[in-house]
C-alpha cells in the first residue's frame, strides 16, 4: 500500500535496526502466528485505521512490531504483554524516540493488549482494534464489542488480509 508523504515523514523508526533487534530476541517461529507477518498485517491495519480516528501513527506503528515480540510460546502466555512493554521502554532512545506522552501510551497499549479492555484514546484503541482485526488468521472472527467504530468497519475487509481466509 502507499501511504501519503505526511505519513511516511511521521514514521520516524530506525525499522532495518529494529528488525535485526527483534530478529536476535525473538524466540518463537518467525513466520509464525505470534510472528513478522502477524506484525505486517497489524501494521498495515493500523495505518489505515489511524488515518480514520487520529491516532499515532509511530506509537501504532512500534506497537504492531513489539506488541508480540516476547511472548515464550503461542499458547497461553499472560505475562507476554507486560515482558513487550518493558522491551519496548528499553528500546526507546535506540531505535526510535517517543515523547513521555507516546511512550506511557505504547508501553499501556502493549502491556494490556491482550486483556481484553477497549479504550477511550484512540491511539491505544487503535493498536488494539489492528492487533485483534488480525484474529482471522486463527479463525476467529474480530468480535465488534472489542473494536472502535473504525475497527467495526474494518471486520469484513480484514478478512481477506490473511491468505488462510480467502
Ligand atoms: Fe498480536
Amino acid at each position: 500500500m502507499l501511504y501519503p508523504n505526511k505519513v511516511k515523514a511521521m514514521l520516524n523508526i530506525n525499522k532495518k535496526g529494529l528488525m535485526q533487534e527483534l530478529r536476535r530476541t525473538f524466540r518463537l517461529d518467525w513466520t509464525g502466528i505470534h510472528g513478522a507477518p502477524h506484525w505486517a498485517r497489524v501494521r498495515h491495519c493500523g495505518l489505515m485505521l489511524s488515518n480514520l480516528s487520529g491516532a499515532d501513527l509511530l506509537v501504532v506503528e512500534l506497537f504492531a512490531f513489539l506488541h508480540d515480540s516476547h511472548r515464550q510460546n503461542d499458547f497461553r502466555d499472560p505475562q507476554h504483554g507486560g515482558r513487550a512493554a518493558d522491551y519496548a521502554l528499553s528500546l526507546n532512545g535506540s531505535y526510535f524516540l517517543l515523547n513521555r506522552l507516546q511512550m506511557d501510551k505504547l508501553h499501556y497499549a502493549i502491556s494490556a493488549h491482550s486483556d481484553g479492555e477497549v479504550h477511550d484514546d484512540v491511539t491505544i484503541q487503535t493498536c488494539w482494534d489492528a492487533d485483534r482485526l488480525d484474529l482471522w488468521r486463527v479463525g476467529k472472527t474480530p468480535d465488534p464489542k472489542y473494536l472502535s467504530h473504525f475497527g467495526r468497519q474494518l471486520i469484513e475487509p480484514a478478512k481477506f488480509a490473511h491468505p488462510f481466509s480467502l
